[in-house]
């Protein structure tokens, strides 16, 4: 049997994993990440992590077990712990009456995108909203479950780190700014996940060249692990090359065989070149990058302002329903980055992993001709 190549860094230690590579947690009811995703990249030594976002308590904790049952190496949950919220009820219904209350254009306009584009008249069905009630019941199932590592999505985990830390949970945090990556460490967290611009999914300003360095500088020694627009060995060792102690990958694992995505959003991705992914706040409020559709340019054509997180979300909700239901995937957001624009082939799991390591071995050991 062929030795398996060696790519080790402080991550591989903290983490109890063999390659410094992690399967991003991306949310949604697409369900990017679900459990054979999570489970084949843990398996293949790196370390696969669920994104939590987008489903019930209840529903988690049965995809923890799932992941379970697949694997039995280290994995993590991704949750979406937002800074800032506006003041909003627990129920859609109450959600609902706000908007019909205080934003009635809003209501309007996104009802007459409905009517455009012939959309059947839908009320999302499921009882979920990301609201803070919602989002503790979530980090509450992390905590019970005793995951080996929870993720967390843009905003503030000092609130939960005692718990995780006394329950033996690693905690990741993303940030997307040098003063973000500094709060994170004050609240306690363990290893620092810095996403650039490029990446897909809710990004910030600064792109990861000038980021990556800053934020290893900032936080040292705490390990820094990179986010956005690594797809294959190159963007590993780059990543290792600014300092980084590991890298955490989502576009590229959207082109697996494993992940949930509709078909139409995996092509957007096969096909689509690095122009075609860009940065919205029309579908859920906080800036995200989606591949572009003419909903997405229908309000930056419009006089309105897309409303703060969750309120835009759940003003676009049935919408984006509706259009799933009659499988009009074009019109709903589809996040993913700019590196898709390199992305040719649907692979496995496991192929796109080894691509990575022995792809990230091969350009570390051509740096040994450079000097
Ligand atoms: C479809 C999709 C959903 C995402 N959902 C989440 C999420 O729920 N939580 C999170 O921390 N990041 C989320 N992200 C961001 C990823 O975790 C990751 O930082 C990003 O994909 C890295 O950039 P890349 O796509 O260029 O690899 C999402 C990204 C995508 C593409």
């Amino acid at each position: 049997m062929a030795e398996r190549p060696v790519l080790r860094t402080e991550l591989c230690a903290r983490l109890g994993i063999e390659y410094p590579i992690c399967l991003a947690g991306m949310g949604g009811k697409a369900d990017p990440t679900p459990p054979k995703l999570v489970a084949a990249v843990s398996n293949a030594g790196g370390l696969g992590v669920m994104g939590g976002t987008g489903f019930s308590p209840e529903e988690i904790r049965v995809r923890i077990n799932q992941i379970r049952a697949l694997t039995d190496k280290p994995f993590g949950v991704d949750l979406l712990l937002p800074v800032s919220m506006a003041e909003v009820g627990d129920s859609r219904p109450e959600i609902r009456e706000q908007l019909a209350r205080e934003y009635p254009r809003h209501v309007e306009f996104v009802q007459s995108l409905a009517r455009e584009f012939n959309l059947p008249q839908v009320t999302a069905s499921d009882d979920t909203v990301l609201s803070p009630a919602v989002i503790r019941e979530q980090v509450k199932v992390v905590l019970e479950e005793k995951v080996p590592v929870f993720a967390a999505a843009l905003g503030d985990p000092s609130w939960m780190v005692p718990d995780a830390k006394a329950a033996g949970i690693t905690v990741m945090g993303m940030v997307g700014a040098v003063r973000h990556a500094r709060r994170q460490i004050e609240a306690g967290v363990d290893i620092v996940v810095a996403q650039g611009y490029e990446a897909g999914g809710h990004t910030g300003r600064a792109a990861n060249f000038p980021l990556i360095p800053q934020v290893v500088d900032a936080i040292a020694p705490a390990p820094v692990v990179a986010a956005g627009g690594i797809a294959d060995g190159r963007g590993v060792a780059a990543a290792l090359a600014l300092g980084a102690a590991g890298v955490w990958v989502g576009t590229a694992f959207l082109a697996s065989e494993e992940t949930g995505i509709v078909d139409l959003h995996q092509q957007q991705i096969l096909d689509g070149s690095t122009q075609d992914f860009i940065v919205t706040r029309a579908y859920t409020g906080k800036t995200a990058r989606d591949y572009k559709n003419v909903v997405i340019q229908a309000w930056e054509n419009s006089d309105l302002e897309p409303l703060p997180m969750p309120l835009q979300q759940v003003l676009m909700e049935d919408f984006v329903e509706a259009a799933s239901q009659v499988g009009r995937h074009e019109l709903v957001n589809n996040p993913a980055g700019q590196i898709g624009g390199m992305l040719t082939e649907r692979k496995p799991a496991a192929v796109i992993m080894d691509e990575l390591i022995q792809g990230a071995v091969e350009v570390i050991k051509g740096f040994r001709s450079v000097i």
